[in-house]
């Protein structure tokens, strides 16, 4: 039986689990950081090795942020500790600073539905998928993504989606496709024509539009 699938704005479930780095409560992990949990089909694949190579580097991007990131595959921890040594030579990495969670049941695979049906192993059972899930510090679940096993992630574009999260959360913009950190945002639709002097003392631009209503508002990152 799979869990309840979790929606934007959903507190994240707390858990309990073994990882590479000892025995966790999820929440006590987390602290007051944000955190993202991203999850592996199995230890000892090439395209789940890249990815945690490439978070293994990223660390230091993320911790600027305040995010602490986790891992999850399917093995157990023995499995992982022995893998996070094939990580850090792939990925040239002296160290690797993050924990990877021991899901060999998949009890939380199961727990936050992120089973790949398309992806059967020699048992017969469904794969882990790719999932991020990205928690605040209120613990609340602010972003969920899943992909299919066989296409590795953009933790690039995870680090933008963050900047945008957390850019958003205390100005009253929303950022377009393609927005990277200092990028002009857009003014949000809810913000009324007479306090945008008040929320944007530099000015908007407004772009004319064939239906000469005004809802493209433009402004520098505030
Ligand atoms: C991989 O990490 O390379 C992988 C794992 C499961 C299915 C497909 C690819």
């Amino acid at each position: 039986m799979s869990g309840k699938a979790l929606n934007i704005g959903d507190q994240f479930p707390n858990f309990t689990a073994e990882t590479s780095e000892g025995h966790i409560d999820f929440y006590d992990w987390m602290q007051d950081s944000w955190a993202i949990l991203f999850s592996h089909p199995a230890d000892y694949t090439p395209v789940c090795t890249t990815e945690l190579a490439r978070v293994a580097a990223l660390v230091p991007e993320f911790q600027r942020r305040g995010v602490k990131p986790i891992a999850l595959s399917c093995d157990n921890v023995e499995s992982h500790k022995g893998w996070i040594e094939d990580i850090k030579s792939f990925g040239k990495l002296s160290s690797f600073a993050y924990p990877i969670i021991a899901d060999d049941k998949r009890e939380l695979a199961l727990k936050f539905n992120m089973l790949d049906k398309d992806e059967i192993n020699a048992e017969g059972i469904p794969l882990t998928c790719r999932a991020v899930f990205v928690v605040d510090d209120k613990k609340k679940l602010r972003l969920s993504i899943l992909y299919p096993a066989t296409t590795g992630r953009n933790f690039d574009e995870i680090l933008r989606v963050i900047d945008s999260l957390q850019l958003t959360q205390t100005k009253s913009v929303a950022t377009p496709a393609d927005w990277k950190q200092g990028g002009k945002c857009m003014v949000l639709p809810t913000v009324k024509a007479e306090d945008v002097p008040k929320l944007f003392p530099d000015g908007i631009e407004t772009i004319e539009l064939p239906s000469g209503k005004s809802y493209l508002r433009i402004t520098p990152q505030p």
